[in-house]
């Protein structure tokens, strides 16, 4: 394995991350009890749910397939990447910063890592360039329209805007200048390449830079607003996809935001760049945007680890009053507690800013409505409350959203408030909300918990451990008395070579060097397991408590042991009976003779 990334931050990400959240970005997950979830596989074909995760040990299995492991082994499979460069896409993920020598050492990883870092490398450049060139005669007329909107030299710096200057090739020669190939330019998504005549050119030209940082301040993209307001370009420009920028994962301005969510209590959540600029600037650093694209579920988890209260700043024009609605359908099952801030006075928080300052913008934040609040004035805008037709159309959408809730005090508490302000009765929106919490539940297949799950038998690898050991282990998880006992009892010779005696015997040191815990095991299976891969391992890490009850312990443990030593036997009795008929394979009568020697010797 390997481990050239330090223990610590692999621990730190995984402290940091819920399987549960991490699984549930990429597949619908349905609690069962016991911290047990269920959904389709996401690596094999199925209609229904055979994919099991368990909260508590923070473990996946499919029954169907027989895939299984941790958070690492998952976006190992599912990115196609190696044990670090996993590590590195879970840290990036949640905010762990990997110091930049520890990188892994296997010569993939440590390529891909050069790679990166040089494409980091070159970000920084092109970042310092537009940031010089605001300040040359040819930024002139950015730095005054930054100027004209109120944005002062702090602020620039600060946020690091920047200027493109008014040239195809300005970028392309400047990366060359340093040293880098044009592949590694065109990787940035900075240059890029003409489908017609194959020829570099720059991404951006003539606009204003904005620089967009990853969770740890370093320059992954760009957005670059047009200058010409009568322009028929795009207002803005994006850096597309690349292996640095991931759009829905970024969120603008998280570095600073990410301290301010802790001390302010809450996220805000704007539209633009420079809406979140201006909250900053009205001492709302707890201010992020998301990155040209609508919100996503990975940035709601995100900002889910830093905060559980979250104001909607929004835009009032209806693009923005849409975007809210779809925000909030993101956010509710995530248990957000979520508001809506309105700007009288402009169209979004930059043009408040902009006409009134900071005082306005406090007022706006201190004024936010509860997402039903608002739920109910947007529909207002489209529905008439005196129309019984509309009015039902309300009530099942909001059904509809209610439904999204887990906490079942949250809904209740919601469905009452929807009672006041709709004027419907308690009971009759209970009622449709019952039926909606019943659909979804009949929709994710309800179905059981893992063990009822059917194994597909295709999918049944040969067993090369003993049923008694696997047993031993699963015991010998659960409880430090079995392990002791075990410990006490079992010859190691007597177990097979197999996955689960290698895991069994590292369980069964901790108890010798007392550092015997369930997470400890837990760490264990997960972690040898990784490499080794048995199936039946990964199945008793999702199973939510031992499948025998304690009373039963000292007998099965016992069973377990004589089967392991007469299998043992047998083997060993079986392996020198070759050996004899290798040495004199023509002669009986001394076959029979070590035969007799070797049933008295282990009798
Ligand atoms: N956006 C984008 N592409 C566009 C328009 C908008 O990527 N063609 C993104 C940008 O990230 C922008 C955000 O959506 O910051 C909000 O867009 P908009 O409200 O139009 O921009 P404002 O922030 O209001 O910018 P401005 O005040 O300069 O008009
Ligand atoms: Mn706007």
């Amino acid at each position: 394995m390997n481990r050239a990334i330090p223990d610590e931050i692999v621990e730190d990400v995984r402290n940091r991350t819920n399987i549960v959240d991490l699984i549930g970005s990429y597949i619908s997950l349905k609690r069962g009890g016991n911290g047990v979830y269920k959904g389709l596989c996401p690596f094999h074909n199925e209609k229904t749910p055979s994919f099991v995760v368990n909260e508590h040990r923070q473990h996946y299995h499919c029954f169907g397939c027989g895939k299984g492991g941790d958070i690492f082994s998952f976006v190992m499979e599912k990115e196609n990447v190696d044990f670090p460069e996993a590590i590195h896409l879970l840290a990036a993920r949640c905010n762990v910063i990997i110091p930049e020598k520890t990188i892994g050492n296997g010569q993939k990883s440590k390529e891909i890592q050069d790679r990166k870092s040089r494409l980091f490398n070159l970000m920084e450049q092109f970042t310092r360039f537009f940031e010089n060139s605001l300040y040359q005669a040819n930024g002139k007329i950015a730095l005054e329209y930054l100027y004209k909107r109120g944005i002062d030299d702090e602020t620039i710096k600060k946020f690091r805007i920047g200027y493109a200057p008014d040239d195809w090739q300005a970028c392309v020669n400047f990366a060359k200048s340093l040293g880098y190939s044009e592949a590694e330019a065109v990787e940035t998504g900075t240059v890029r390449v003409s489908e017609k005549s194959g020829k570099l050119y720059d991404h951006f030209k003539g606009r204003l830079m904005f620089s967009i940082w990853d969770g740890q301040g370093r320059v992954v993209g760009f957005s670059g607003r047009t200058l010409d307001a009568e322009a028929k370009v795009a207002k803005y420009v994006n850096t597309a996809e690349t292996v640095l920028f991931k759009k829905s994962q970024l969120l603008y301005a998280l570095p600073f935001a990410r301290s301010a969510m802790g001390k302010n209590k809450m996220a805000i959540l704007c539209e633009g760049q420079l809406d979140v600029i201006a909250m900053h600037r009205a001492n709302y650093e707890c201010a992020v945007a998301p990155q040209g694209t609508a919100f996503t579920l990975e940035q709601a988890q995100i900002l889910r680890r830093s905060t559980q209260k979250i104001l909607l700043g929004f835009d009032s024009d209806n693009a923005g009053q849409n975007a809210i609605l779809r925000a909030i359908e993101i956010l509710l099952p995530l248990d957000f507690d979520i508001r809506v801030i309105k700007f009288p006075g402009g169209k979004d928080p930059d043009e408040l800013f902009r006409n009134q300052g900071k005082e306005p913008i406090a007022q706006a934040v201190n004024n936010s409505i509860d997402w039903l609040e608002f739920f109910f004035d947007y529909s207002k805008r489209s529905f008439n409350f005196e129309n019984p037709g509309d009015l039902n159309q309300v009530i099942l959408n909001l059904v509809r959203l209610l439904g999204l809730i887990k906490s079942s005090v949250a809904a209740e508490l919601y469905l009452k408030k929807a009672s006041e302000l709709s004027g419907v009765s308690y009971e009759a929106i209970k009622n449709e909300y019952n039926k909606v919490v019943r659909e979804n539940e009949r929709k994710s297949n309800a179905l059981s918990v893992a063990n009822e799950v059917k194994v597909n038998p295709a999918a049944k690898v040969e067993k090369k451990f003993y049923p008694s050991e696997l047993v031993l282990l699963e015991l010998a998880i659960n409880s430090e008395n079995a392990a002791r006992n075990i410990v006490d009892l079992l010859n190691p010779e007597y177990l097979s070579d197999s996955a689960v005696s290698k895991v069994l015997n590292a369980v069964l040191d901790t108890i010798l060097t007392e550092e015997y815990s369930l997470n400890n095991n837990i760490k264990i299976l997960t972690e040898l397991n990784r490499e080794l891969r048995e199936v039946e391992i990964d199945k008793l890490l999702v199973q939510s408590a031992c499948s025998y009850s304690e009373n039963q312990f000292e007998k099965i443990i016992g069973d377990c042991i004589k089967d392991l030593t007469e299998r043992y036997r047998k083997n060993d009795f079986a392996k020198r009976l070759n050996e004899m008929k290798l040495q004199n394979s023509n002669n009986q009568e001394d076959q029979i003779k070590m035969l007799e020697a070797l049933l008295k010797g282990k009798k």
